[in-house]
């Protein structure tokens, strides 16, 4: 059973093997996470994405799934870019919101990562409610088999982390 943790602030400064950004498909930068992620780890990164762009995603990453890449200059080993589904009225994305949480701990086992930092993934810019968003990233992470031994979320503002609060309690 994973040990689930809350932390309240920036996701760059999280003292993990593997922290997860929130990118979009084209994995080339953005703002939120992902500029935060790209800002404090340096070039390697982007260098990185780049080179997934030439090779195994020509077309960009879809959504719900995960890669990784170097951390760069961050305290982290590896960058895990996951493309979150952007929040709709009309159309239930859940399973893919999901599939990001499932898929990048599938990764951080694959890589031998004992410790991940997620951050809200489409909670921010994709505009999904963060009530829902934590609902789903609390649940699945629970219910994923992973030798991932402690998940820390990274929650950015107050309302975020108390969604959080209220989820994981
Ligand atoms: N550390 C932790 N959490 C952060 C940070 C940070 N440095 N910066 C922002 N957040 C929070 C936001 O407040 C939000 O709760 O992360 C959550 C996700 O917000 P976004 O980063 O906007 O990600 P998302 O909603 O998944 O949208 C992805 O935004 O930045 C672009 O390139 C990205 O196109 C993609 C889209």
């Amino acid at each position: 059973m994973v040990k689930v943790e809350l932390v309240r602030g920036d996701i760059t400064e999280a003292p993990v093997d593997a922290v997860v950004n929130a990118a979009n498909s084209s994995l080339l930068g953005g703002g939120g996470v992902d500029g935060a992620i790209h800002r404090a780890g340096g070039p390697e990164i982007l260098d990185a994405c780049r080179d997934l762009r030439a090779s195994r995603y020509g077309r960009g990453l879809p959504t719900g799934q995960a890669v990784a890449t170097t951390a760069g200059r961050l305290p982290a080993r590896w960058v895990i870019h996951t493309v979150g589904p952007v929040w709709s009225r009309t159309e239930d994305r859940s399973d893919l919101l999901v599939s990001c949480y499932r898929n990048s701990l599938a990764v951080a086992d694959e890589l031998g990562a004992r410790t991940v930092a997620f951050p809200a993934i489409s909670a921010g810019v994709y505009r999904w409610p963060i009530e829902d968003a934590a609902r789903i990233a609390v649940e699945t992470v629970k219910v994923t088999s992973t030798e991932v031994a402690e998940v820390t979320f990274v929650l950015f503002d107050d309302r975020a982390y108390e969604a959080f609060a209220a989820t994981v309690s």
